[in-house]
C-alpha cells in the first residue's frame, strides 16, 4: 500500500472507532445547527481532530481543508477531510455514515479512503492502482440499460435552490430506471458505486470533502465521473453525475433537459 494511503487508512480507522463508540450514546451528544438541517455534534469535530493530528504527525507540511476546522497550512498536498459523512443518519442510528479522506497533489486527487465504521468495510484508491474495499479489488458494474439500474441519489436538503430541476431529473429516472435510492451519505454513495452496488449516481451541491475521496475510487474502478453536463468540473461544483461507462451517457442524457443555466455553472 502506498506510505500515504497507509497513514490515511489508520486516521480514518481511528476516527470510525472513535464515531462508532458513540453510537450508544447519541442521546447524550451535544449538537449545534450549522444552517437549516445541517447539524454538526462534538463527535464530528473530535473524528476531525483525531484525523487531522494522525496525518500531520506523519506528514507534517502538508496543508488541511476540513469540513469542521476549514483550511490549515499551505502545501501541494491537500488532505481534504470528511470526518463524519452523514451526520444526520449517525444522529438518528440510522447505521449509513462514514469517514472520508482524499488526498489532493497539485490539484489532482491520488489517495482516497472511505470508512464505513457499522459494517467494517474500507473502501481505498491509490490513483492508477485500482479500488479495493477491505484488500479486494472492486468494479463497477457491467448493466448496459437504464432501465434495469439502480441509481443512487441524495436530496437537496439544505439549499434549495436547484429543487425544480432536481424533482424534474427525480420524476423522469423514477419511471426509466429499476430504481432510485436515498441512503444519505454521499461519499458512502460514490464508494457503492465503485463497488458495483449502484449502476449510476447523481446529487447537486455536495462540497468538495463529500466527494473528492468517493470519485477517484469510482475512477479506479473502471466507472465515470462528470458534472451534470459532462464536464469535469465537479469538485468545484459539487453537482455531480457518475456511473458504468454504459450508464454514464444514458444517465447525462436523462439530466440534460433539466439543467438550468446555474447547474451548468453559468
Ligand atoms: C451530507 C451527506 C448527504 C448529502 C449531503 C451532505 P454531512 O454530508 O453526504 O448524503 O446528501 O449533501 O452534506 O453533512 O452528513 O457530512
Ligand atoms: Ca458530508
Ligand atoms: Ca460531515
Amino acid at each position: 500500500m502506498h506510505p500515504m494511503l497507509n497513514i490515511a487508512v489508520k486516521a480514518a480507522r481511528r476516527a470510525g472507532n472513535l464515531i462508532y463508540r458513540a453510537t450508544d450514546k447519541i442521546d447524550h451528544l451535544t449538537v449545534t445547527r450549522k444552517s437549516h438541517a445541517d447539524f454538526v455534534s462534538e463527535v464530528d469535530r473530535a473524528a476531525e481532530q483525531t484525523i487531522i493530528q494522525t496525518l500531520l504527525e506523519a506528514y507534517p507540511d502538508h496543508a488541511i481543508l476540513a469540513e469542521e476546522s476549514g483550511t490549515q497550512g499551505d502545501s501541494e498536498f491537500v488532505w481534504i477531510i470528511d470526518p463524519l459523512d452523514g451526520t444526520t443518519n449517525f444522529l438518528h442510528g440510522f447505521p449509513q455514515f462514514a469517514v472520508s479522506i482524499a488526498l489532493q497533489h497539485k490539484g489532482v486527487i491520488t489517495q482516497a479512503v472511505v470508512y464505513d465504521p457499522t459494517k467494517n468495510e474500507l473502501f481505498t484508491a491509490t490513483r492508477g492502482r485500482g479500488a479495493f474495499l477491505n484488500d479486494k479489488r472492486i468494479r463497477v458494474t457491467k448493466r448496459v440499460n437504464l432501465a434495469d439500474s439502480l441509481i443512487g441519489t441524495g436530496f437537496p436538503y439544505t439549499k434549495f435552490d436547484h429543487m425544480d430541476a432536481y424533482v424534474g431529473i427525480f420524476k423522469d429516472l423514477i419511471q426509466k430506471t429499476a430504481g432510485l435510492r436515498r441512503p444519505g451519505s454521499a461519499a458512502l454513495d460514490l464508494a457503492w458505486m465503485a463497488a458495483g452496488r449502484y449502476d449510476g449516481f447523481f446529487e447537486t451541491g455536495l462540497h468538495v470533502w463529500d466527494i473528492a475521496a468517493g470519485t477517484l475510487l469510482i475512477t479506479e474502478a473502471g466507472g465515470m465521473v462528470s458534472d451534470l453536463h459532462g464536464k469535469e468540473t465537479y469538485l468545484k461544483t459539487g453537482h455531480i453525475c457518475a456511473g458504468n461507462p454504459n450508464i454514464h451517457p444514458q444517465l447525462l442524457q436523462v439530466i440534460a433537459p433539466h439543467l438550468t443555466p446555474a447547474l451548468k455553472g453559468q
